[in-house]
């Protein structure tokens, strides 16, 4: 049924989730099992409170997450994501992950709600460097003297402006919306979902575990890999143009 969905859909958007990334080694956040924040509280690392009050905390809790990146590569799922679109099967990805893997893995046209930890900037001038400097002894001071930070989105702060003007755009210009890995715990990322669906498009959530917005999909596949899925989905595609 994906398949076919995919195959009829005029203007179809991908919207990730860690979930999407868990089969290339990086754990995702609310997984009952692995799930980051099962160990960790994200208000004490991962905010504007830790990046002011708790900073060796921060620093360290991103250095071990850009540690883990460098080994950690796009799978078959994220490959696929991006044949589609050269193929004109898939429009444009909406990503919540800051792994920087759809890129990666060749797809162009990628909304980065949550920023990335592929890059560091200076919080007093902006400039920007490589994450992999962060890792470095002095990784956290900027040749002007300021304090580095990933350029991810913190809680605490907003989204980044280009990067929600383009999910505004592809989400009511969606007739197919699909959410891959993700709780769609986190606002306002999960709105885009809600207003796909309302403004008409069809809504498929492939997710391992149920999801708060279950009732409004037309399509929900669980307890099932997304690479595999993806994989499965891609045959049937392939075996039909
Ligand atoms: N296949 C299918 N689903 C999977 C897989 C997989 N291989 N691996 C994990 N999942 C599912 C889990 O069951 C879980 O419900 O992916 C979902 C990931 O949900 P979260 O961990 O909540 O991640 P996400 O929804 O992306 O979190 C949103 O929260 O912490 C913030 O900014 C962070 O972007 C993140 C945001």
């Amino acid at each position: 049924m994906l398949a076919n969905l995919i195959m009829e859909a005029k203007h179809t958007v991908i919207f990730s989730g860690a979930g999407m990334s868990t089969e290339s080694g990086i754990p995702d956040f609310r997984s009952a099992t692995q799930g980051m924040w099962r160990h960790k509280d994200p208000a004490k690392l991962a905010s504007t409170y830790a990046l002011e009050h708790n900073r060796d905390e921060f620093v360290a809790f991103y250095r071990a997450r850009i540690e883990g990146l460098q080994t950690c590569a796009p799978h078959d799922g994220h490959r696929i994501l991006a044949e589609w679109e050269q193929r004109g099967l898939v429009h444009s990805i909406i990503t919540q992950n800051v792994d920087g893997f759809h890129a990666l893995a060749g797809s162009r046209y990628v909304a980065e709600l949550h920023g990335t930890i592929s890059r560091v900037h200076c919080q007093h001038c902006a400039r920007v460097y490589s994450a992999v400097h962060y890792l470095e002894e002095e990784g956290t001071v900027c040749e002007c003297g300021g304090f580095l930070r990933p350029s991810v989105v913190l809680f605490g702060e907003s989204l980044p402006d280009d990067a929600v003007d383009m999910a505004e755009r592809e989400t009511y210009a969606a007739d197919l919306f699909i959410v891959l890995g993700s709780s769609l715990q986190v606002s306002p990322a999960n709105l885009f979902p809600q207003v796909a669906k309302r403004n008409g498009a069809k809504f498929v959530i492939v997710n391992m575990e149920p999801t708060e917005l279950d009732y409004l999909a037309d399509l929900v596949v669980h307890e099932r890999k997304i690479g595999e899925v993806l994989a499965e989905a891609n045959k049937i595609i392939c075996t039909n143009e």
